[in-house]
């Protein structure tokens, strides 16, 4: 059922081999075991409409099969895969429980997380509207849509392009989903996923993402080790940044593009300042 599409077929292997690992390791002591570790979800495996946590699902940093996710282990996960602080990573967690049906749950499953406008919305950059295509699943054609707006020169993905690459997106997903909604209250949410990709796959200053890093990561679920990414050696402060981040993404929206839509009709341009 899960189908995984490699842009590099030749690394779709378990595990590095150990000539690659040995090349790798020096550069930065961050890396742990299960960086070098993954494997495509199984029919019995959950996951979620969450590029991020079906990686770390994938790489075994969160239980393979997605169920069952404490905060102890979410917390190990987040600070072992990506270097995030650990209040972020709290409130990150207490957000996913709310997700859970069962009263005062101490843990979820990737598969909650399928909660039409809880988190999840219309216009993700990799996968398709529920209405289409009920599995979240990387879909090419989708990414590679998002991906056009993007200069194809450039080795970086900057703030303007990516706010710039969000709104055509939603443009013409609003043309495929007669349904596609996106409210004033989810432009904040969608704006701070693009920016965590932002923290986790920037240069030093965080004001681009690395192209190669992005792309991959979405194409394969899988955190770019191979092609020289590793988690920063200081935390990510996680909250603070993709607010900041965010902030700016929304900024830098294009104005002669709509961003907000109610059943496919534009409804009014988004506020410049978030919600
Ligand atoms: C418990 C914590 C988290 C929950 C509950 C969660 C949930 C979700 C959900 C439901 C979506 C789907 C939105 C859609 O419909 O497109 C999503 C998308 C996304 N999330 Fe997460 N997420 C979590 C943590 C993270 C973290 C830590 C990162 C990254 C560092 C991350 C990065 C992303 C990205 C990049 C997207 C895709 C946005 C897009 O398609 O444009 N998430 N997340």
């Amino acid at each position: 059922m899960w189908k995984q599409v490699s842009a590099l077929p030749h690394i779709d292997s378990n595990v590095l081999n150990i000539r690659e690992v040995a090349r790798i390791i020096p550069t930065n002591n961050t890396l742990k075991p299960h960086h070098f570790t993954w494997r495509s979800p199984s029919a019995d495996d959950e996951r979620a409409p969450c590029p991020m946590l079906n990686t770390l699902a994938n790489h075994g940093f969160l239980p393979h099969n997605g169920r069952e996710i404490t905060r102890d282990i979410f917390l190990k996960a987040l600070t072992d895969a990506l270097n995030f602080d650990q209040e972020s990573v709290d409130r990150l967690f207490t957000g996913a429980l709310s997700a859970v049906p069962k009263f005062n749950s101490s843990s979820f499953d990737l598969s909650m997380l399928h909660v039409k406008n809880f988190i999840e919305h219309d216009g993700s950059t990799s996968m398709q509207d529920v209405i289409v295509e009920p599995h979240a699943v990387y879909h090419e054609p989708t990414f590679r849509n998002f991906m056009s707006y993007i200069p194809k020169d450039a080795n970086s993905i900057t703030i303007p392009a990516a706010a710039n690459a969000k709104a055509r997106h939603f443009k013409d997903m609003s043309e495929i989903n007669p349904r596609f909604s996106i409210l004033q209250s989810q432009q904040t949410p969608i704006m701070l996923e693009m920016a965590s990709t932002f923290l986790v796959f920037s240069h030093a200053t965080q004001k681009v993402a690395n192209r190669s890093f992005f792309e991959y990561f979405f194409r394969n679920q899988r955190l770019p080790v191979e092609l020289g990414w590793a988690p920063p050696q200081t935390e990510i402060l996680f909250t603070n940044g993709s607010r900041e981040i965010a902030a700016a993404l929304i900024k830098e929206l294009p104005t002669d593009v709509p961003f907000l839509y109610n059943l496919g009709m534009p409804t009014k341009h988004s506020d410049t300042e978030p919600a």
